[in-house]
């Protein structure tokens, strides 16, 4: 039965797996975080993730050896990303690629989201899909695997940046989003009023930086990050959260109004947050649309992903040249753009 490898460096984790080609079965996957490392910073150094990537994808690989010749192509995640990570990814599996004389597939890191929902799964299209991650917020409608047009996205931050940036603020470690979650749980959200963004607005847009600020602008009334107790920290994260919420909910609500597709979707990293996964699930559930997320474990980055959408690219034949893989740092993407 043959294999497909795919590769996952497109920020602070490195991860590997092995999908089976026919029954699309989840063989192997293992991811090396390196969110420790960077938690110090309160931010991903773009430098120092790349030297990781170097040391744990090798060991990642290793123990996969007794298998190469199962693997009968490799796809690797290529853009959007951090291009000193994703060179990495892509290094290795060229690498892959020509030692053992296979072809290569080059995968859309946001599509390899998508593809989390169906991970030892059918596909199922049309669907309308809203991904949240560190990197990018948007609401996707999504017919097929190269078919996934913009529908909305955020004019600044992204939610998972927002999340990562609270936390930050209240100087906490990275990422951020568990650890706002976990504190939000535990607090009062309302507490503290805080601005819900673009409410008057029609736009169907999101924005995460006014209300970023309006959250630092709490903490100094506060008296500092180190003058707040533990209950502030816990009403201010569930404040955040809640007013967070609410904004998605209202754009998204407006955006589903103009829409025929039954199916629904959260993924991303911070569709690991169970309070964001309930209030997308009830939003589904007043529209009469069916809701899909990904399994907890493969929310964040992860190559499960990436290897789901390789082996739907290997039947297509969408295979990748070597001379043609190149690396695509991220870039602005805007509603009407396909991805
Ligand atoms: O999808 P992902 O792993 O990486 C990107 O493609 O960007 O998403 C990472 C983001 C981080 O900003 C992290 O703080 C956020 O997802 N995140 C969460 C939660 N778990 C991860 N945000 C809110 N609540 C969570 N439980
Ligand atoms: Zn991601």
């Amino acid at each position: 039965m043959p294999l497909l490898l795919s590769i996952e460096s497109s920020c602070d984790d490195s991860a590997i797996a092995l999908t089976d080609i026919e029954s699309k079965a989840l063989i192997h996957h293992r991811k090396i975080s390196q969110e420790r490392e960077h938690s110090r910073y309160g931010g991903v150094v773009p430098e120092l993730a790349s030297r990781l990537h170097a040391l744990s994808l090798p060991d990642l690989l290793e123990p996969l050896r007794n298998r190469f010749d199962e693997i009968a192509a490799v796809a690797v995640t290529n853009e959007p990303g951090l291009a000193v990570t994703l060179n990495e990814g892509v290094m290795m599996a060229k690498a892959f690629a020509a030692f053992k004389g296979v072809p290569l597939i080059g995968v859309h890191h946001l599509k390899g989201h998508v593809y989390s929902l169906f991970i030892e799964k059918p596909t199922r299209f049309p669907m309308i899909v809203t991904l949240l991650s560190g990197g990018h917020t948007m609401v996707l409608r999504v017919r097929g695997m190269d078919e996934m047009e913009i529908l909305a996205t955020s004019i600044d931050d992204s939610v998972g940046e927002s999340y990562d940036k609270v936390a930050k603020m209240m100087g906490l470690g990275y990422p951020g989003g568990p650890i706002v979650e976990a504190l939000a749980r535990e607090g009062d959200p309302e507490r503290f009023p805080l601005p819900v963004p673009l409410r008057n607005s029609p736009r169907i847009a999101f924005s995460l930086s006014g209300l970023k600020n309006a959250v630092r602008l709490t903490i100094q009334e506060l008296g500092g990050a180190e003058a707040m107790s533990e209950r502030d920290r816990q009403d201010l994260a569930a404040s955040f959260q809640r007013t967070v919420i609410a904004h998605l909910m209202q754009k998204i609500r407006k955006l589903l109004a103009q829409e025929t597709i039954d199916d629904f979707a959260l993924v991303g990293g911070v569709s690991a947050n169970l309070a964001m996964r309930s209030a997308f699930a009830k939003l589904a559930e007043d529209f009469g649309m069916c809701f899909h997320t990904a399994p907890l474990e493969f929310c964040a980055d992860n190559a499960a992903m990436i290897g789901r959408y390789g082996v739907d690219a290997y039947e297509a034949g969408r295979f990748t040249p070597p001379e043609a893989l190149t690396v695509t740092a991220s870039k602005k993407l805007q509603p009407g753009e396909k991805l």
